[in-house]
């Protein structure tokens, strides 16, 4: 059986394919039941279509605001009985409208070691303030920006990268593990959030 899992992305998709190729090769027990974008040439569609994974294209302008463009996401999540929705580059901010139905089952993948580096061009930020550090960070979505109870980091030495490009091309291998690792331990049982500390327990 499995999870049913939903994925939103904005760009090229290279972590909803982590998640692809964790269910291929079993690691994530369940299914990409949806994928959803709000940019009508994200090439996440096109991976999702290569896959035969439905999808469906929310675009902002067709909606008086971001709370009514939220509602639709909701309808199209409620009605493929998604258990896990992970938000997967996509660079909307969650209302309320969508954030309380689905609290706790809605997870994001940040390429910095948050709470440093919120917001976009978080690798940017971090080559530029001469971190010698990174890494990514899986975390519940919250109503906050990048503030949601943590669930994975991973580190990665930035310390010998040129500039801010370099700094993507490093972190993003391990985003895409960080990001598959955290959906098979959804797939394998649950985490359990008390305040800001996430601990799991397996099924
Ligand atoms: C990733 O670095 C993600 O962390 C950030 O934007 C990039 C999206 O990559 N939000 P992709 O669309 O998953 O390839």
């Amino acid at each position: 059986m499995g999870i049913r899992i939903a994925v939103l992305a904005s760009g090229r998709g290279s972590n909803f394919q982590s998640i692809l190729d964790g269910i291929k090769e079993k690691d994530i027990d369940g299914k990409i039941v949806i994928l959803i974008s709000d940019k009508a040439d994200a090439y996440a569609l096109t991976r999702a279509k290569e896959n035969g994974i439905p999808t469906q294209v929310v675009l902002k302008k067709d909606f008086k605001t971001r709370e009514e463009m939220d509602l639709r996401i909701k309808e199209i999540l409620d009605s493929h009985k998604v258990d896990l929705v992970v938000l997967a580059g996509y660079m909307r901010i969650i209302t309320p409208a969508l954030l309380s139905p689905y609290k706790h089952k809605i997870i994001n993948i940040h390429p910095a070691l948050l709470p440093l580096f919120p917001g976009v061009d978080a690798q940017k930020q971090a080559f530029e303030h001469g971190a010698k550090v990174s890494g990514c960070t899986v975390h519940f979505v919250d109503e906050g920006t990048d503030t949601g109870p943590i669930i994975e980091q991973t580190v990665v030495d930035i310390s010998d990268c040129k500039d801010a490009h370099e700094v993507s091309e490093k972190i993003l291998p391990f985003e895409h593990k960080t990001l598959r690792k955290v959906v098979a331990k959804f797939s394998k049982g649950k985490y359990i959030v008390e305040g800001r500390k996430v601990r799991y327990e397996r099924r």
